[in-house]
């Protein structure tokens, strides 16, 4: 089955990254639920679409990754809403570094919310549940294979647990129990605003300096750095091509290519 007229579900869908999914899926006439705990910013950029695009299909709902209870309820809306579900996309994520206060919280949204997207999607588009199979696609990060970066450990240890859970989680035996696809996307520095305003406010360590992460706080305009439209577009070579387990780096604004 082609994208069209498939039915995608987006965490996070406020962020940069999340609208570029959005628009992306939308192009290629997915239909798409955004859900963020910025619900505001989501029915905002909902209306967007549908001044900018003609045909398309585009709903939102509150949805907090942290809260099972509310993110069930986005996976009921979506069918209600649009009679079925077959891409789930686990975007929502936080790069906090004040770790002494924050840890419990980055680990329930970034780990947490992955863990249970993938278990709702699994019930909710999982072929012994009365699904028709689909796939989950996580947003983890390059900085997971990074040895050199360590200002942010929850940050990155959550992305890592993340890339790990889905790779024993989507092997070939568990996919043939319910017919869902599990890929990890690991993007690396992307020009978000969440991205500029960290890089803007941090301090690292002499020896722990990434070369792009200088450049975002030299130049907030860099052409260095990826864009998220070119995140978007991995998204979609993922969905077409990707195959259950694997892990995908988007980089350097170029196609995505697999983790061998
Ligand atoms: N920007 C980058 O360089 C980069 C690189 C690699 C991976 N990522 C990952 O991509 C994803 C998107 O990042 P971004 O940079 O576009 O923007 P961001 O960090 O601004 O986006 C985070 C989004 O998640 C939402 N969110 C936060 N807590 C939530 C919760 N509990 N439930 C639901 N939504 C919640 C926020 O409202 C926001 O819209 C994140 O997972 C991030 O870790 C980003």
């Amino acid at each position: 089955m082609g994208l069209e007229n498939q039915v995608a579900l987006v965490t996070g869908a406020a962020s940069d990254i999340g609208y570029a999914y959005a628009k992306c899926l939308l192009l290629k006439k997915v239909k798409v639920l955004l859900c963020d705990v910025n619900v505001d910013e989501c029915q905002a950029i909902a209306h967007q679409f549908l001044n900018e695009f003609q045909n398309i299909n585009i709903f939102s709902t509150k949805c907090d990754v942290t809260n099972e209870d509310e993110f069930e309820n986005a996976f009921k809306t979506c069918i209600k809403h649009f009679g079925r579900l077959d891409i789930v996309i686990n975007n929502a994520g936080v790069f906090d570094n004040s770790i002494e206060r924050q840890w419990s919280a980055i680990v329930n949204i970034n780990y947490g919310g992955v863990v249970r997207g993938t278990l709702l999607a699994i019930k909710y588009m999982g072929i012994p549940n009365g699904g028709s199979g689909g796939t989950v696609i996580q947003t983890s990060s390059l900085l997971a294979f990074s040895d050199n970066y360590h200002c942010n450990p929850m940050y990155l240890s959550t992305k890592k647990y993340l890339m790990e859970f889905t790779k024993s989680f989507g092997k070939n035996n568990h996919f043939s129990l319910h017919g869902v696809k599990i890929i990890t996307l690991c993007p690396e520095f992307t020009s978000t605003n969440c991205v500029r305003s960290v890089c803007k406010n941090e301090t690292l360590h002499e020896n722990e300096r990434v070369d792009k992460v200088e450049d975002l706080k030299n130049n907030q305009q860099s052409t260095k750095i990826q864009k998220p439209g070119n995140v978007g577009n991995a998204l979609i070579t993922i969905l077409e091509y990707g195959k259950t387990g694997e892990t995908w780096i988007v980089e350097d604004n170029k196609p995505p290519r697999v983790v061998e």
